[in-house]
């Protein structure tokens, strides 16, 4: 097993194909064969820098390297046909978040993987971050007691001019700050709390700059084990934030996902000593690594991913009518 090498092709050269790039580099067991876009120069840039061929279409790409792995880093409303093409080659696949446009589009993905066999891990970086992964470690111990409730806060300016404007249009990103890091923040919620959301009550601004798509949110959640949960985030101008509060009944973290972790169980918040591990990307692809040898599902299968998006559908939902909504009896059963 340790002499296996998987080749990975790389869809997408923008911005987090490096990150891509970087991890396969680190890697035992990987190597980077090749990398897509539409954008010549970027694809050969990325091509120079890590030694892979560069192709623009990504078709041509498949059917030419024949990758073990297809990392798709593509614009979210292209995620789906990608996919669908790479499972129609045999390839397993690394498919950025969010997972697609909608839970249908994901269900598309789930059966075309499921026919061919192979295994997907939908990019919910949130799991693979030292940080994260230590506070994980924490609540599940019981350092804090029983969770009583979390509040997830995230400004930054989503309408930077170096944001591309695919994000910011609604048919290409499926929504604006929520769809991108709301994502991001739901996974975080559900992972730690080890419970999936069962209850959504949602309002959202569309205040941009530019595109259609929403600025901001604020979010309540309920979750299977009853534990609240918030999500506020603002694109606007401000200042930056990326903090997780998470209770319980004995303490309480202070997470600075990317940065730091404190805790208090009285007192000002102490700094946690979070051991440094491998970089998220390196856990990533060695969770896929893991699963395509043992034949199993990784820790972030597509039918996860299709839960992710089914939360963040039943937010939309919930903001558009003025109403909480429910999960209609579906749950992230595979966390
Ligand atoms: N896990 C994380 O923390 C994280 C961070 C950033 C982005 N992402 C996700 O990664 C994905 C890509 O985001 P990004 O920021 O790199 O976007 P980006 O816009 O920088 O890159 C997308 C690239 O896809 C190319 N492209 C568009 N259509 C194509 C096609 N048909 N064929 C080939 N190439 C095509 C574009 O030219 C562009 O270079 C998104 O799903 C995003 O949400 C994840």
């Amino acid at each position: 097993m340790a002499n296996v090498e998987r080749t990975v092709a790389v869809i997408g050269a923008g911005a987090i194909a490096g990150h891509h790039f970087g991890a396969i580099a680190g890697m035992k067991g990987l190597r980077a064969c090749a990398v897509a876009d539409l954008n010549a120069v970027r694809a050969e840039e990325l091509a120079a820098q890590f030694g892979v061929a560069a192709y623009r279409d990504y078709r041509e790409m498949i059917r030419s390297e024949r990758p073990d792995i297809v990392a798709i880093a593509l614009p979210h409303y292209l995620h789906k046909e990608a996919a669908l093409f790479a499972a129609s080659y045999g390839c397993h696949m690394m498919l950025e978040k969010p997972m697609a446009l909608s839970a249908a589009e994901c269900d598309e993905i789930i059966h075309a993987a499921r026919l061919a066999d192979v295994r997907v891990l939908v990019g919910h970086t949130q799991h693979y971050m030292a940080e994260n992964i230590m506070a994980k470690t924490m609540i599940d111990s019981g350092a804090i007691g029983s969770l009583v409730m979390m509040n997830d806060i995230r400004h930054m300016d989503y309408y930077r001019s170096s944001r591309p404007d695919w994000f910011l249009e609604k048919t290409k990103s499926g929504g604006g700050i929520l769809a991108n890091l709301g994502t991001h923040s739901i996974d975080k919620i559900q992972w730690l709390a080890g419970s999936a959301v069962r209850k959504v009550n949602a309002s959202v601004s569309y205040h941009g700059s530019r595109g259609n798509v929403e600025g901001s949110g604020l979010v309540y959640l309920e979750l299977e084990n009853g534990m609240p949960a918030t999500i506020a985030q603002a694109g606007y101008n401000g200042a930056a934030r990326n903090e997780t509060e998470i209770i319980g009944t004995k303490g309480m973290l202070k997470l600075m996902t990317g940065d730091s972790l404190w805790v208090s169980t009285g007192g000002p918040y102490e700094q946690v000593d979070v051991p440094r591990s491998a970089a998220p990307f390196e856990l990533q692809y060695g969770d896929l690594l893991q699963a395509i040898a043992g034949g199993g599902e990784t820790s972030c299968p597509p039918k996860y991913g299709r839960d992710v998006i089914r939360v963040l559908e039943t937010v939309y939902a919930s903001a558009a009518s003025g109403k909480e909504q429910y999960m209609e009896g579906e749950d992230a059963t595979s966390m």
